[in-house]
């Protein structure tokens, strides 16, 4: 059996209907996954469950909106994923807001609490819905999707990558909470990854070029380049990894 293998398992992705979100779902769903398809949009969500159940078979994908903004909607989240799928074994925190470009002096307090909220605050709820399931289990694998901005300072975006570092600090802490139950939680930091959410940083050709020079790979991610390290979260090829972040830039950060 192949260590990536992920027959069996129900893994429940926030923010999938497009991006890095919707690229891990397919992954997880071609190593044997049932996946949670989930965003604020339900047709949006839909259409992505439409798409994995033709290509992978009927049953692979549901789909159920949530803001993760919303505490009750994220229990009803994890409440149709139960009905639907029976259990969670992997959650992927993969939604984050950044509604605020311009130096951290200039942001407005309801942005500033918007980030941290959607990013920071969400991510705990949502764990703390489904962590029980998974230590009765004794098994369970948590990746929460953070950034590079989260290891750098910022003079345009710091409030994100504020939220961005205190996502490792989580999966630091819980990693040590709940370990001792085997389960095991880690973050992802991508670097400039070609998504809507970053359009702003690669529509502009001078700064993708900027960019490009000082990046080793000489080019900017693509989602499925993030969608691979999701799948060895989930699996039982990472067992032995907890509370860590891996970074996945094209090496601009070293
Ligand atoms: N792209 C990059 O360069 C980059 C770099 C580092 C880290 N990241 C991180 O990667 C993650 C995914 O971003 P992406 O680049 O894949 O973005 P994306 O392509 O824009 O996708 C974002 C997804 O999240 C959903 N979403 C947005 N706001 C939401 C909310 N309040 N509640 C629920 N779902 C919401 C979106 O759907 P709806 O709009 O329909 O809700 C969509 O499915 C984020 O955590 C981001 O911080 C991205």
């Amino acid at each position: 059996m192949s260590l990536f293998d992920l027959t069996g398992k129900v893994v429940l992705i926030t923010g999938s209907s497009r991006g890095i979100g919707k690229a891990s779902a397919i992954a997880c769903a071609a190593q044997g996954a049932k996946v949670v398809i989930s965003s604020r949009k339900q047709d949006a969500c839909d259409a992505v469950a439409a798409e994995i159940n033709a290509g992978f078979g009927e049953g692979t994908a549901i789909a159920v909106a949530a803001n993760i903004s919303d505490k009750a909607a994220l229990q009803h989240l994890v409440d149709e994923t139960r009905r639907g799928f029976g259990r969670i074994d992997v959650l992927v925190c993969n939604a984050a807001s950044n509604p605020y470009y311009g130096p951290q002096a200039g942001i407005p307090d309801d942005q500033f609490r918007k980030i941290l909220d959607n990013n920071i605050i969400s991510n705990h709820w949502l764990i703390s819905m489904v962590v029980p399931e998974m230590r009765e289990r004794r098994d369970g694998s948590i990746v929460i999707v953070s950034s590079i901005g989260g290891l750098r300072g910022s003079t345009v975006i710091g409030a994100y990558c504020i939220s961005k570092a205190a996502d490792m600090q989580l999966a630091r802490n819980l990693a040590h909470e709940y370990g001792p139950d085997n389960i095991r939680v880690n973050c992802i930091a991508p670097g400039l990854i070609k998504t809507d959410f970053a359009k702003a940083l690669w529509d502009d050709e001078a700064k993708v070029a900027e960019r490009n020079a000082t990046t080793p790979l000489r080019r900017i991610g693509e989602p499925e380049e993030i969608a691979g390290a999701v799948v060895y979260l989930a699996s039982a090829a990472s067992a032995f990894m907890t509370g860590q972040t891996m970074v996945i830039d094209g090496g601009v950060t070293i």
